[in-house]
């Protein structure tokens, strides 16, 4: 940190097409969140950018979707994704979006320098194009079979099976998702950057930072590595969303959205600090950190950066921390499967509770592997942890210095050695947490600072202030204070990650929010301070309100099942045909397996105007003693056949399923006798 003079932090711009959900959180706001927060308590000098990204075939795919225009998803989304990252407490300093004059213009200008200088090979490629649509298509519009694991729903720009990055052309039978039809190649002009003739530079780059995690640099090294390392990329496409490619004999182009969206980043800074935003993109001693999931690592590891060295005047991000995914009760994240929990949903369920979904995500964080979020961990995390032992203890502590003092912070005179080892202990935290923080480990920096109010919990246990009133006054002094500062500084090193629960924590010690150097002391508070009433910071999280949210997710499940399929109508028949069937209720009288078959039952029906048998193929589903009284539908004019040397005198009308399952269909009506006709 100390090389710094200041920090930009940036975010993933997330695509408007969606609202946010927990995925979303825990792969990268949440951690860029805890880490800006933390840069802020210490005093550095850090900024946090973020915004929509409003490009790209993404918006245009969810607009056909909804029936709009992209403009009007990227507006109705831009706003839900700003409001919920607030309501969170994702606290960047500017939450803008590319569809934006500043960012055009920026990503416009950066486009037209590199073009001046000739970072780019022209190219006239054959691309697909979809004749009934009478476009190109973008590579998310063609899906085909993967060339590297044969994953058939692969797309034209990756496998998300395999994680592979394809070209659309690498697909093996490519299908249009626009019309279904097998698009034509046709030629186009592009421009593209040529990133093989840059790969050394990348390298170079690349090997600067074995320090980066092993997960970001292992898939660095594995792009560069593999096959025929880095391929020219088309930095233009063919569509007509997104900032027109500012050049000549290019209309109807746009830039590819991720040439434009990570320089979102930089008309973010633009906008919120018009005067000196080039001090943190131009200056040497300005730190540049990536928070991103780990499917955008090759844009910010190697296009982003290679965009960046070409253009010459902007200095290279310092660190690409990118966790893994979150699954959500052993399923992979899904919007169009409804598998998720939105964040403005949680917001009405939990009122009040952002810090429970921050804790979770935190302690659970998916930093080195995919990991799973499930509902019984939440609820255990809450209340196992957050109520049990942060809450217990901060809450016994306002408590017991009400019933002693009236709130009035006593004064701690001799400390004995046992006092002492707590106060070392408590001082020693926040260089634990720090160290975790600025390595990125937020889940062991979040561990630690629960482990201080173990601490706390720890110390009233053993030195039993409730019991010892009664024979020490002045010695339960000391221990309400070394309590009291415990409780101070967990709210202080507390912000970065719970940072609704801090400020409250605050308010009920009554005292102004200190900053994270504050916490290597240990007299933060001083005695004949009076302190506010206590209040519960968090609550139980009950069986009930969890069972309601598996529940939801089960109906997910339910509304998303693959239909059965379900056969197509047969070709027209006619009135006459059908009446020319006779088809009659009747009651079955008795019902005996046919000897030596295991689906067939020897059937005999009164049909109301004669006794006859008929065989039927139902004994899979039905025992001869349950079907007997059964009423049912007999096709009764069917020609007589033979059926294992049995003469079956007509068929029974059975409904089934597209797992062969069979039902009788029979008359609900007591009138209806026996014999009566269905027509
Ligand atoms: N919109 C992309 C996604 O959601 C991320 C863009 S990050 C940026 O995967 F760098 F391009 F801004
Ligand atoms: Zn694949």
């Amino acid at each position: 940190m100390t090389k710094y003079k200041r920090t930009l932090v940036t975010a993933a711009l997330p695509y408007a097409n969606g609202p946010v959900h927990i995925g979303h959180l825990a792969g990268c706001y949440l951690p860029a969140d805890i880490y800006v927060r933390y840069l802020r308590s210490i005093g550095h000098d850090v900024k946090f950018v973020c915004g929509s990204d409003e490009h790209g075939v993404p918006i245009t795919i969810k607009a056909k979707k909804e029936n709009s225009t992209p403009q009007q998803v990227v507006d109705k989304y831009h706003k839900i994704m700003g409001d919920a990252f607030n309501e969170f407490g994702i606290s960047f300093d500017v939450y803008s979006r590319t569809s934006s004059k500043i960012h055009h213009q920026t990503a416009s200008d950066f486009f037209s320098t590199l073009y001046n200088k000739g970072s780019f090979t022209e190219q006239i490629t054959e691309q697909y194009f979809d004749e009934t649509a009478n476009q190109f298509l973008a590579d998310r519009y063609i899906t085909g079979t993967c060339p590297k694991c044969a994953n058939p729903n692969a797309y034209g720009d990756q496998c998300e099976k395999c994680g592979s990055t394809l070209n659309a052309t690498d697909l093996i039978n490519p299908k249009s998702t626009l019309s279904g039809n097998k698009p034509i190649l046709k030629e186009t002009k592009n421009w593209f950057l040529p990133l093989d003739k840059l790969q050394p530079k990348i390298k170079e780059y690349i090997e600067q930072h074995k320090d980066w995690k092993a997960n970001v640099y292992g898939q660095c090294r594995s792009w560069i590595e593999s096959g025929d390392g880095l391929q020219p990329r088309a930095m233009t496409r063919d569509l007509d969303w997104g900032v027109a490619v500012p050049i000549k004999g290019a209309d109807g182009k746009v830039l590819y959205v991720w040439f434009d969206a990570p320089i979102g980043y930089i008309s973010a800074t633009k906008e919120l600090l018009p005067n000196n935003w080039e001090d943190y993109w131009k200056k040497d001693d300005s730190r540049l950190i990536h928070f991103i999931g780990k499917d955008n690592i090759v844009f910010h590891c190697i296009i982003f950066p290679a965009m960046l060295m070409e253009h010459g005047e902007f200095i290279l991000a310092d660190n690409v921390p990118a966790n893994e995914f979150l699954n959500l009760e052993g399923d992979k994240i899904s919007t169009s499967r409804n598998w998720a929990v939105w964040l403005h949903e949680y917001l009405q369920e939990f009122k009040g509770q952002q810090d429970v979904l921050r804790y979770t995500l935190c302690a659970n964080a998916p930093e080195t592997k995919d990991n799973d979020f499930t509902w019984k961990d939440f609820q255990t995390k809450n209340n196992s942890e957050l109520v049990a032992i942060f809450g217990n203890f901060i809450n016994r502590t306002l408590v017991l210095t009400h019933k002693f003092y009236e709130g009035k912070v006593p004064i701690a005179t001799n400390y004995t050695k046992e006092d002492l080892l707590t106060l070392e202990e408590l001082a020693s935290a926040p260089q634990k947490i720090s160290k975790a923080i600025e390595q990125f480990k937020f889940r062991e920096a979040i561990t630690e600072w629960m482990n201080v109010a173990r601490i706390g919990n720890k110390y009233l246990a053993e030195t039993e202030p409730w019991k010892l009133i009664k024979t020490d006054e002045e010695r339960v002094k000391t221990i309400m204070n070394i309590a009291l500062q415990i409780s101070c500084n967990l709210a202080i090193l507390a912000e970065p990650f719970l940072p609704f629960t801090s400020k409250k924590l605050f308010g009920l010690l009554n005292i102004q929010p200190l900053n994270w150097n504050a916490a290597l002391q240990t007299s933060n508070i001083h005695s004949g301070h009076i302190i506010n009433k206590e209040e519960l910071l968090f609550a139980k999280v009950e069986d009930d309100s969890i069972q309601l949210q598996l529940n939801k997710l089960q109906q997910s499940k339910l509304d998303n099942a693959i239909p059965a399929t379900i056969k197509e109508i047969k070709v027209e028949t006619t009135f006459d045909d059908f009446t020319k069937m006779d088809i009659r209720t009747a009651t079955i009288v008795a019902a005996e397996v046919v000897p030596k078959t295991d689906k067939l039952l020897k059937l005999t029906l009164d049909t109301g105007i004669d006794t006859r048998t008929v065989v039927s193929g139902i004994a899979t589903y039905y025992k001869p003693q349950d079907v007997i009284g059964q009423k049912v539908c007999l096709l009764a004019n069917l020609a007589p056949r033979k059926i294992k040397g049995i003469e079956s005198q007509g068929m029974i009308l059975m409904a089934e399923n597209a797992d062969g399952e069979l039902s009788f269909i029979s008359p609900t009506k007591i009138q209806i006798n026996n014999g009566s006709e269905v027509k």
